[in-house]
């Protein structure tokens, strides 16, 4: 972890250009699932990242830091409100980092953005996908991403606390070729129950997305298997 994720972590805020403090939670990623990120990317040996939804960038400070510390790698962020919304922390932080050569930020929408990356041949082995979390966003953030993403690329989905961010990662795996990888995330016993008990009280009558249920923390990792094959008239309710 860098000097400036370690003081943010520690004092639990984020500085603007003037000078003044911001708590960054709950919008930004929590520590654990940011050394989920970096260590994603490491374990994998990933090179390509993308992100959506930077906000003020301590998801991207991970990633950027991963591929400095590997020496190669490169990462993609986009986020419509960076200067709006975040006051151009996120940026302001890479900087701060001494990252900016590892990262290309696209102020915009996804839905703008991934489709020019696709025209343009882009190829990327992982992706993040925090940025507008309803269900047809997600949905439409993952179509362009699985176009991106090589065969054996990763996506990590966040938020599956969330019943659309669920059902996305349900529509994934039960019709697409992708599996779900295993995460391991320390979380005490009785949180990961609270965590569950709470998806199942969100929608108890929804068994597509049992196995996205029982994911115990609020991240889950899919790998691509094979590019799509499915007969024209395929479906599997999700
Ligand atoms: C939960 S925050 C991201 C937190 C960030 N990943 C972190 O680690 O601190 C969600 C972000 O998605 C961005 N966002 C919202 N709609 C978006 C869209 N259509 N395309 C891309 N990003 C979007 C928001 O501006 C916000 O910065």
């Amino acid at each position: 972890m860098n000097s400036l994720l370690e003081q943010i972590y520690t004092v639990g805020r984020v500085e603007d250009t003037e000078g003044n403090l911001i708590d960054p939670f709950p919008t930004a990623t929590p520590l654990a699932i940011g050394n989920f990120l970096r260590e994603t990317i490491q374990k994998y040996n990933l090179k390509n990242t993308l992100e959506i939804g930077m906000a003020y960038g301590l998801s991207s400070l991970f990633i950027c830091q991963a591929h400095q510390d590997a020496g190669s790698g490169y990462h993609t962020a986009i986020d419509p409100k960076q200067t709006e919304k975040w006051k151009s922390i996120g940026l302001l932080n890479i900087k701060r980092a001494n990252l900016e050569n590892k990262l290309r930020f696209f102020e915009d929408r996804s839905d703008k953005i991934l489709p020019q990356l696709f025209i343009q041949g882009e190829k990327i082995d992982f992706a993040f996908i925090d940025g507008n979390h309803l269900f047809d966003y997600t949905l439409v953030d993952f179509f362009y991403i699985d176009h991106l993403l090589s065969i054996g690329g990763y996506i990590a989905f966040d938020d599956i606390w969330m019943p659309s961010v669920r059902k996305v990662v349900s529509f994934v795996l039960r019709n697409r070729s992708y599996e779900l990888i295993p995460v391991k995330i320390e979380t005490k016993i009785s949180t990961q129950l609270g965590i569950i008990t709470k998806r199942f009280l969100q929608n108890p009558f929804e068994i597509n997305d049992l196995k996205v249920k029982l994911i115990p923390n609020n991240v889950c990792l899919v790998k691509k298997i094979s590019d799509d094959k499915r007969p024209w008239d395929f479906h599997r309710s999700f």
